[in-house]
């Protein structure tokens, strides 16, 4: 099958021909516009592809299940897989001492901290806060008329949230969205020197800035019920001596993360979703008429446009995956987007359907490393974007959205917009 190139209208490559050039480190500006021509050709023709550098890319639903479900042959431990590519750098030990990069026991010590501070009935008491701030800012954007999606609103909203979370004084949250930028920046495939340089940056005055916050919260302990910073400092009270304590390496890299965790990713979910539903009118109008159905329409532009698009893994012991041999020590990376438009998992996958149910989708990936935050996403996504669609149905975009230019975390930088 001969696929168009929506750039000159020709005929380009073929599907057979995209999935035998594909390069996670040579991608062209045609798949970060558009990456699902690509991924389809994949899942058709090599499911398990081997890329030039050793490592393999999976597509198929199936086996990323599998990939995830597997924590023993497939680790979530970096180390030897980020030394060559960080050196000895902040970047290294930032990465490779966050819970989502570590096996248990180190995983499982930190996420039961986190997860504690992350009970449905914590993040049922955030939803007043969340209605008030996201209104807000729908007073501001009324105002304005002619506004960014992105850095009025869909961004606005993640870095209060995760501010509040860990109780970030309100006037030292400007620098927070800039910082996790250029540290998830870093985890694309292929970095250039001035990335990994603004990566490094941002750990050191990230840091810096953390020292003194949970300096501050030693001395002025807040409610670990709903305070992450406080709770992951007094660590876990099990009655016994020795209760589960953090290192401070660990407790100041694992807050990064969080602050990071919930940023880009939820920024990408309101961005996305947005711009999806003013490509399918139809969708929206519906969504609109039916704004009981927001629950199901939000799973659907997590599948959809998933915010973060590749997971990681690397192989433990030989083993066989999709009918293909890995060695041991083999990289993986798990295609997300791919995944959630695979036709055996999912009745006309390309097709954007806001009531689809069954929705399994693996936008928060699953198994034991599982999105801590999903719930909160999922909050954060439903008022953000049924408050929105209720203030302005007929919301238009003006001009062309401009992408990040990131495979890894995909979504927007800038989307200009009118309230219509
Ligand atoms: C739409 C928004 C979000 C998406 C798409 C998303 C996606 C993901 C994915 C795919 C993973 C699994 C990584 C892996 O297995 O390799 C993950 C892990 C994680 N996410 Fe999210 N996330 C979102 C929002 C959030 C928020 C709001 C928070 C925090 C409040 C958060 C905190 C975490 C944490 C702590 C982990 C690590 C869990 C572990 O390793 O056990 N995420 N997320």
């Amino acid at each position: 099958m001969a696929l168009c190139n929506r750039e000159n209208g020709g005929m380009t490559a073929t599907t057979r021909e995209l999935a035998d050039n594909f390069d996670l480190e040579k991608l062209t500006p045609e798949f970060y516009a558009d990456p699902y021509p690509t991924y389809r050709a994949l899942r058709e023709h090599e499911p398990v592809k081997r890329l030039p550098n050793g490592s393999y890319f999976l597509t198929r639903y199936d086996d990323l299940v599998t990939a995830y479900k597997n924590t023993k042959v497939f680790s979530s431990d970096k180390k030897k897989e980020f030394a060559p590519k960080y050196g000895a750098s902040p970047l290294f030990e930032h990465h490779t001492t966050s819970l989502v990069f570590n096996d248990p026991p180190a995983h499982t010590r930190v996420r039961r901290l986190i997860m504690g501070a992350l009970s449905p009935r914590a993040i049922a008491a955030m939803e007043g806060d969340l209605v008030r701030l996201v209104d807000r800012l729908l007073d501001a954007i009324e105002t304005k008329r002619e506004f960014e999606l992105i850095g009025d609103f869909a961004a606005a909203i993640p870095v209060e949230v995760i501010g509040n979370l860990l109780d970030v004084p309100h006037e030292e949250r400007e620098p927070l969205r800039d910082w996790s930028l250029a540290i998830l920046g870093a985890l694309e495939p292929v970095i250039q020197p001035e990335q990994f340089a603004r990566g490094n940056k941002a750990i050191e005055d990230f840091l810096g800035y953390l020292e003194t916050l949970v300096e501050r919260r030693r001395a002025r302990p807040g409610n670990p019920e709903r305070d992450v910073l406080t709770r992951l400092i007094q660590g876990e009270d099990n009655g016994e001596e020795g209760g589960e304590r953090l290192s401070e390496t660990e407790l100041l890299h694992n807050c990064i993360f969080l602050l990071n965790a919930g940023h880009e990713t939820t920024t990408n979910l309101i961005g996305n979703g947005l711009v999806t539903l003013s490509a399918y009118p139809s969708e929206k109008r519906r969504l609109i008429e039916n704004p009981n159905t927001i629950k199901t329409a939000v799973e659907e532009m997590l599948r959809f446009e998933s915010s973060n698009q590749f997971g990681n893994r690397m192989t433990t012991q030989r083993v066989e995956l999709g009918g293909v041999m890995l060695d041991s020590g083999t990289s993986v990376t798990l295609c997300i987007g791919a995944a959630n438009r695979d036709p055996s998992q999912f009745n006309d996958p390309e097709k954007f359907d806001i009531t689809r149910t069954p929705n399994r989708h693996l936008a928060f990936g699953t198994g034991a490393h599982q999105c801590a935050g999903m719930a909160l996403a999922r909050l954060e996504g439903a008022i953000a974007i049924s408050r929105f669609l209720a203030r302005f149905p007929a919301y238009e975009l003006k001009g062309s959205p401009l992408r990040g230019g990131r495979a890894r975390f995909r979504g927007f930088l800038s989307v200009p917009c009118t309230v219509g």
